[in-house]
């Protein structure tokens, strides 16, 4: 299969491609990234490498800089794929609630040009790549795909009207979509702004962490790997037109209960933990129900004890890639937004 992955110099897309080139030797994948803040070609140096240089004929990997809402661009790409994987986005919260238009016009109107460009260029499958959050908060229980949308932040908001773009060229167009929504992602290669990789690296830089209001809202972790063996599932065996939960069910702890045990694992003092003003807006707890993921066979391998503990383990020993990270926009950002 050639695929287009929209965003794979990001977190979760790097991750993925790495997991497809790896388990399927004769797929092709075009990464159309726009390296913004969050694209990082280090994300897939290993894989660079791994093909070399000059570009041949059986080459399996290409990378393009380039804009999802690049029309012309998007255009000369089509025609070459069979299936888009569409993770490219604004995705941190935050920073949607500081600057909500960029979210508008790369979660909206990308993932537009991008269902736009598939339908003239008859692509065969279009998995977009969503999340937990367009459900809103749930106190206890958990969604189902059928659920209503209720979004409360600016990027989750964002992302719940490029769900509805998709449904809408499904209904219209008969574009042959998926959907995928996904819990809280964490492991390697995550930018140090998210929660986990922005608590292990600060106390691996021997600084506190800033746990927002009283540390009680919920999260379901899922490992990233976790994720791609999931989202491999939907892109194989989902069926078109259908939308998808991922998340473990299992793996749901408190913020400040994660903070504890990384502090823990780093054999920090439990002093490191700063309690800062809560996040505007923000969403107590997402709850997905999976049971539609799990029918095609899919479970999750890590457990949340298993996976803190490879993921420190990771960025102890890729201190490089995250300290050039921390050292360039990162830094600016943090010190004009943040009190740690
Ligand atoms: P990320 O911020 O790490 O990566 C986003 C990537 O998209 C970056 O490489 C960036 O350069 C690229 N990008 C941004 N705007 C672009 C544009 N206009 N054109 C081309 N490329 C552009 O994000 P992530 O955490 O890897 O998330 C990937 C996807 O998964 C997103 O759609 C996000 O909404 C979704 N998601 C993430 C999580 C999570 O926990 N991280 C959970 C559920 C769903
Ligand atoms: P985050 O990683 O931003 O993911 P999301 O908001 O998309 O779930 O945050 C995860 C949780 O951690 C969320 O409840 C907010 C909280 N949080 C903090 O307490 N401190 C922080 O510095 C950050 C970035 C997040």
């Amino acid at each position: 299969m050639k695929i287009l992955v929209t965003g794979g110099a990001g977190f979760i897309g790097s991750n993925f491609i790495r997991y497809i080139i790896k388990k399927y030797p004769d797929y092709k994948i075009v990464n159309l990234d726009l390296l913004t803040y969050a694209g990082n070609p280090d994300n897939l140096a290993d894989i660079e490498d791994y093909f070399g240089e000059p570009a041949g004929s059986d080459r399996r990997y290409y990378f393009i800089k380039g804009d999802i809402r690049d029309a012309i661009l998007l255009e000369s790409i089509m025609p070459k794929v069979e299936a888009v994987v569409h993770f490219a986005a604004e995705s941190h919260v935050d920073r949607s609630i500081k600057d909500p238009q960029n979210f508008l016009s790369t979660n909206i109107l990308g993932t537009q040009a991008l269902l736009e460009a598939a339908r003239k260029h008859g692509i065969k499958k279009f998995l977009h790549i969503s999340t937990d959050e367009v459900y809103g908060s749930i106190k206890e229980g958990y969604f189902k795909e059928g659920d209503a949308l209720l979004p409360n932040s600016p990027y989750a908001a964002s992302k719940a009207s490029a769900d509805l773009l998709v449904r809408a060229y499904y209904e219209t167009y008969k574009l042959p979509v998926m959907i995928t929504r996904t819990t809280n992602n964490y492991g390697p290669y995550q930018y140090p702004e998210k929660f986990i990789p922005l608590f292990v690296t600060n106390l691996l830089e021997g600084k506190d962490v800033p746990l927002y209001g009283y540390g009680l809202n919920r999260r379901d972790w899922i490992h990233v790997e976790d994720n791609c063996a999931a989202l491999d599932a939907v892109l194989h065996n989902g069926e078109i037109g259908e939308i998808y939960n991922i998340g473990t069910q299992v793996n749901e702890l408190a913020n400040i209960e994660i903070a504890s045990q990384i502090v823990y694992l780093l054999n920090e003092p439990p002093t490191r933990l700063k309690f800062v003003a809560d996040r505007p807006g923000h969403d107590f707890r997402y709850g997905v129900d999976a049971a539609k993921i799990k029918a095609l066979g899919w479970r999750p391998r890590y457990s949340i004890a298993a996976g803190l503990v490879a993921t420190i383990d990771w960025y102890k020993n890729n201190r490089a890639w995250w300290e050039k990270i921390k050292s360039g926009e990162f830094r600016e950002y943090y010190e004009k937004n943040y009190q740690i």
